[in-house]
């Protein structure tokens, strides 16, 4: 089954993007022909970020550099205003668990008020990432835990690089 739209918007922080992240990225490239992987510059400022905005993006094209129909762009203001800018209708957010559900919902709906054509769809990551969060691999990392299992390789390097971790 494909959605029968060929672009969706995958947005976030991916403060590091995680393997729960990679999970749904993939899931979404199998059901439309171009995943557009949104990373947000407005969700960026804060003082506990590991990465700036360029290094995020940077990061996540080094990940799928070989995959095509994976783009990655950052954008700043409202989502709903870049996904129209590209054209794009469906936006696709991960659901890990009730506790993110609040959250999702009301952005879901504050975004449809403001762009009714956009519609957002959920989808859950496999079942062996719903524990895990960018905030908590960059708590695990910074205080030299491993989090070899949760990051793609590219991001792994790049965390240890920035908190001085060997094992990361
Ligand atoms: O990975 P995150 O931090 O959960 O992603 C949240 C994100 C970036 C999708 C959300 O904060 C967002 O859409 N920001 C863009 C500004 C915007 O449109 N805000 C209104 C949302 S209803």
């Amino acid at each position: 089954m494909a959605l029968n739209e060929s672009r969706v918007i995958y947005p976030g922080s991916f403060d590091p993007l995680t393997l729960g992240h990679d999970d749904l990225i993939r899931r979404v490239r199998r059901l439309a022909d171009e995943v557009i992987v949104a990373v947000a510059e407005t969700a960026t400022q804060s003082k506990r970020a590991a990465f700036t905005v360029e290094e995020r993006v940077a990061l996540i094209e080094q990940v799928y550099r070989d995959e095509p129909g994976i783009e990655v762009v950052s954008f700043s203001g409202l989502l709903v205003d870049f996904a129209r800018s590209r054209d794009a209708r469906v936006i696709i957010r991960g659901l890990r668990a009730m506790s993110d559900f609040e959250y999702e919902f009301q952005m879901a709906l504050m975004n449809r008020s403001l762009s009714p054509e956009i519609e957002v769809i959920f989808m859950a990551p496999d079942s062996k990432y719903t524990f895990l969060s960018s905030s908590l691999v960059r708590e695990v990392c910074a205080l030299g835990g491993d989090v070899s299992e949760f990051v793609p390789p590219a991001v792994l390097a790049a965390l240890a690089e920035r908190y001085g971790t060997g094992s990361a």
